[in-house]
């Protein structure tokens, strides 16, 4: 039998090695951490996770690297910190990786420890959380660092629509490093501690000659609002922790499950004060988050890429308890037209609520496409069409509200009935045509208006012929492609009836190998 001094002397050593690895990289780059204004990585799963619910796993795996003095330069861990833990009593997988523990850069076993922890949240179908903050490859380790980033976006890849997979970008993102976070669902940063770029501002400046900072090449809110990468930008760490689980609350485990339902008990759900939100003018702009806002339950819609093409507003909602994607032309950004930007934006949230069961409520109030050269020869054609694409694909429960404008090729791409929508709600204000009235009196009746003897008049005439005719929800309705014209104030029940109605929906696609989105 083992002596009691023996037996505590191998329980010290343990406590010794558990110490030693809490302290990562040790106390001084600790306070270097601190002094930017970063947590380290078990302070960052701290706040993450509830309370005493952190299980560590490989605490204690070290580099086997032996080049450029390494082998002299252990720490427990090897800059990562991975487990699995309860946030909001959920089963979350995470990673977050060690700035102490050189630069948390990746090194083979540092990539080992990552892809275990994946391999572990696909096997039990849970999100994977990851915390980056690190210098990239680690370089001492040459192609072993490369290899492991590569295994790394291989298995990011695979558990693409199986399992939520949100990237917090903590510190620097470079180079390759970048495209884990890019292939995962959903990015956030952290302003002025975070930055990512293919190459840093020192090659940009020795490549194209460009001066420009960290910040400005590849900060949280450059982006946010130019790029478009990152989906939320936090102020300071822990909002940025904060909106990881706000987010993951819409979310299910994975595609085989639902979000989670939150309790609700129906009651009177008339809003009077979307019977007044249209204003008179077809032209004039109002906030569509106004009109999100009295459709959703109080206080839960969560923006996705708030300062992104914000001609479009998308986000997480819950309605009647329910999680629901909703996709919203903006009036009061460039009258919600839809370009480039806005298509990608929309059509890469359309598709992440197919992937994961989330139902999708579109609320449409758009004029058609941007014209011009810019749009064109960026390709307006080919993302326009993703979301096309992404909306047609999609099997989850559609429900479209047309609140005004559904004008040409916009009204067919905006969850209409026929590329299959499950309820087609509009309001009387709705206008559902090919454009608006003058334009298409100006061209259909071009000849009898230059022809007749009060041109002016003659255009208004027809102006108003078409107007009667078309600028109405009426004629769709007599076909069917609207299902119910409804007064504003009831769209909430409306809305509340329709998802519990088409709750168990079963839409089944074409077999094939996958489908080819126009990329
Ligand atoms: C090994 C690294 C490292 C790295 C940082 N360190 N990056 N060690 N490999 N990639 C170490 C430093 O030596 C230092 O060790 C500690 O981490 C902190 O780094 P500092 O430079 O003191 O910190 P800071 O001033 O904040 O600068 C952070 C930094 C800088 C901007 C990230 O360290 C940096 O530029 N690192 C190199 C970045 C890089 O070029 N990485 C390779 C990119 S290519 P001590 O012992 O002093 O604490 C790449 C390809 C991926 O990643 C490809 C995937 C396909």
């Amino acid at each position: 039998m083992e002596s009691v001094s023996a037996a505590t002397s191998k329980k010290e050593l343990l406590d010794q090695k558990n110490a030693e690895a809490d302290l990562g990289g040790g106390e001084k780059r600790i306070q270097a951490q601190h002094d930017k204004g970063k947590l380290t990585a078990r302070e960052r799963i701290a706040v993450l996770l509830d309370e005493g619910s952190f299980e560590e796993i490989g605490k204690f795996v070290m580099h086997r690297s032996k080049d450029f003095g390494l082998d002299k330069e252990h720490y427990l861990g090897d800059g990562v910190v991975t487990g699995y833990g309860k946030m909001n009593g959920r089963l979350i997988y995470i990673f977050a990786q060690d700035f102490t523990v050189f630069g948390g850069s990746l090194s083979e076993t540092h990539a080992e420890k990552i892809c275990k922890i994946m391999d572990l949240a696909m096997k039990n179908g849970a999100p994977l959380i990851g915390l980056n903050d690190s210098g990239g490859a680690r370089i001492q380790e040459g192609v072993l660092s490369l290899a492991g980033y590569a295994d790394i976006f291989y298995k990011n890849t695979l558990a693409s629509g199986v399992i939520p997979q949100i990237s917090a970008v903590m510190g620097p993102c470079a180079g390759g490093a970048v495209y884990s976070p890019a292939i995962t669902d959903f990015i956030l940063m952290v302003e002025n501690t975070s930055y990512m770029f293919v190459t840093g501002p020192n090659v940009v400046k020795t490549v194209t000659h460009e001066e420009v900072t960290s910040e400005e090449l590849g900060g949280a809110m450059t982006h946010a609002t130019k790029s478009g990468v990152t989906h939320f930008v936090s102020p300071n760490e822990v909002e940025c922790l904060l909106a990881i689980k706000k987010l993951l609350s819409y979310v299910p485990q994975n595609c085989e499950n639902d979000a989670p339902r939150y309790p609700y008990t129906i009651g009177n759900e008339l809003r009077p004060a979307l019977n007044t939100i249209i204003p008179d003018s077809a032209n004039q702009p109002y906030d569509m988050r106004d009109v999100i806002s009295e459709l959703t339950d109080t206080d839960s819609f969560f923006e996705v890429h708030e300062h992104f093409a914000d001609n479009i507003v998308v986000g997480f909602a819950r309605i009647a308890g329910r999680s629901i994607g909703i996709v919203a032309n903006q009036p009061a950004v460039l009258a919600g037209v839809l370009d480039i930007h806005a298509s990608q934006k929309a059509a890469r949230f359309v598709r992440f609520c197919d992937c994961f069961n989330i139902p999708l409520l579109v609320l449409e109030d758009v004029p058609g496409f941007l014209p011009g050269t810019d749009q064109e020869w960026n390709a307006i054609i080919t993302n326009g069409a993703k979301l096309l694409y992404a909306f047609c694909e999609a099997t989850v429960p559609r429900i479209t509200v047309i609140t005004r404008k559904a004008y040409g090729g916009a009204y067919d791409v905006m969850n209409s009935k026929h590329i299959g929508a499950d309820m087609n709600f509009a309001w009387p204000s709705a206008e559902i045509a090919v454009m608006g009235a003058s334009g298409a009196a100006e061209i259909i009746f071009k000849r009898e208006i230059a022809q007749a003897e009060n041109p002016k008049e003659k255009l208004q005439e027809k102006i108003e012929d078409y107007t009667e005719k078309f600028t109405n929800p009426y004629r769709a309705a007599h076909r069917g492609y609207i299902d119910e014209v409804i007064y504003p104030e009831q769209t909430r029940e409306k809305l509340i009836r329709a998802f519990e109605m088409l709750e168990n929906k079963v839409d089944v696609l074409p077999r094939k190998k996958h489908g080819n989105i126009p990329l």
